[in-house]
């Protein structure tokens, strides 16, 4: 640093990956010992600091309390601290609106931050105790992957209850790996701001609220859910729906009234038998179905003359016997990727060829039909 550096002005510091083992006081290595004192002296006077970048210093395990004076601070990343053990106890930092801490995996305690906070993102650290979560006042984005914070439920109260104590402020709500999730309660839908919610690997996770329409929410994410049986209605304005590994026997005919849905990943659901063809219903939809084995059905039913000239649907899909789909509706392929020996017998344009792939000359399509991507 140059001599004349003034830290009083200094507003955003970006420390990402270095090799700091503690930030103020102390010195842990003689090797560092000219950077310490030179931060000990800048970050006493550095109190306009408004952001502060220590995500990646995998050898940093203490932050020592003069980070309270930073008054200033909004924005501090520490993700991916690994050896992190200790958050000053005093630390408060009233100014504090972002925290990430993902991966802080040693962290077990959290001290008293303000509770204006709007983004807190606690995943995988050790933290077990989640009972601020409650005095938070006005929380946007909320990170519990793979915690403890089931213990707030398991223990104390349902999470019916819980739901109806937290702020219904919140958009980002991101939960996973918790195996005492069994139902999703209906409260849920005082989050009515809520615009992701992604609840991933709950092995345990049967029961989705029905009868509620977040109106905001655009992602929805249940993938891993490996028990859910029953495709989410929980929002006809999401725009991604995940839930692939999950249980999924069938998606319903209703899927029509999810008019803005851009992509349904259902990759890995071995369950799926059925897909209602009212899916086709949905402009510019992209569907994953790879690694459906059990997926032999799709219903026609209420599906009008018109609607294949009229839409294009993306549509990668396993398992479908194509020839049977073909004596159904005249469909138009883009593109067919197949496995196996044989060009299927419903080709009457057939080439030969000795590799393992061969390219078979399809008629050109406009794009404004629908086509069929077989993949098996
Ligand atoms: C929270 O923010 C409000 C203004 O939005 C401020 O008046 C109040 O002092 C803050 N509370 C804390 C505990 O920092
Ligand atoms: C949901 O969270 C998981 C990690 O917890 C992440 O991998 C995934 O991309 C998220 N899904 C969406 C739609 O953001």
């Amino acid at each position: 640093m140059p001599t004349n550096f003034r830290p009083e002005n200094l507003v955003k510091l970006q420390m990402q990956n270095s090799k700091l083992q503690k930030l103020w006081e102390g010195v842990h290595s003689l090797a560092g010992l000219m950077v310490m004192v030179m931060f000990s002296v800048m970050f006493s006077m550095a109190t306009n600091l408004q952001e502060l970048d220590l995500s990646y210093c995998s050898s940093l395990v203490e932050l020592t309390s003069s980070i309270q004076h930073l008054n200033k601070l909004k924005w501090l990343y520490m993700s991916y601290c690994k050896s992190l053990k200790i958050l000053p106890a005093g630390m408060y930092l009233q100014s504090l609106d972002h925290l990430n801490l993902r991966r802080c995996s040693r962290l077990k305690i959290l001290p008293d931050i303000s509770t204006n906070i709007s983004t807190l993102i606690l995943d995988e650290t050790a933290i077990d105790d989640f009972s601020f979560i409650f005095r938070l006042k006005k929380p946007i984005n909320l990170g519990f992957c793979k915690t403890k914070i089931e213990k707030l439920w398991a223990i104390e109260q349902p999470l019916t209850s819980i739901m109806t104590m937290l702020s219904p402020t919140l958009k980002r709500l991101y939960l996973s790996n918790i195996p005492s999730l069994v139902e999703l309660p209906s409260s849920i839908q005082n989050f009515h701001n809520l615009d992701i919610l992604n609840i991933t690997e709950c092995i345990n996770l049967k029961t989705l609220p029905t009868g509620i329409n977040l109106q905001y929410l655009r992602d929805l994410d249940f993938t891993g859910c490996s028990r859910l049986r029953t495709f989410p209605d929980m929002s006809s304005s999401i725009i991604q729906l995940y839930v692939a590994q999950t249980g999924i026997v069938e998606v319903p005919f209703w899927i029509n009234k999810f008019s803005k849905l851009k992509y349904l990943n259902m990759k890995s659901c071995s369950n799926l038998e059925r897909v209602s063809l009212n899916i086709y219903k949905l402009n510019e939809l992209s569907v994953d179905f790879s690694d459906c084995g059990a997926l032999t059905e799709a219903s026609w039913t209420d599906c009008p003359d018109n609607l294949f000239s009229e839409v294009s649907t993306h549509f990668i899909c396993l398992n479908l016997d194509p020839e049977a789909l073909l004596h159904q509706r005249p469909f138009v392929f883009e593109q067919l990727i197949m496995s196996g020996e044989q060009v299927p017998s419903y080709f009457t344009h057939r080439t030969t060829g000795t590799s393992s792939s061969l390219t078979i000359p399809l008629p050109s399509t406009s794009l404004s039909q629908p086509f069929f991507r077989h993949i098996s």
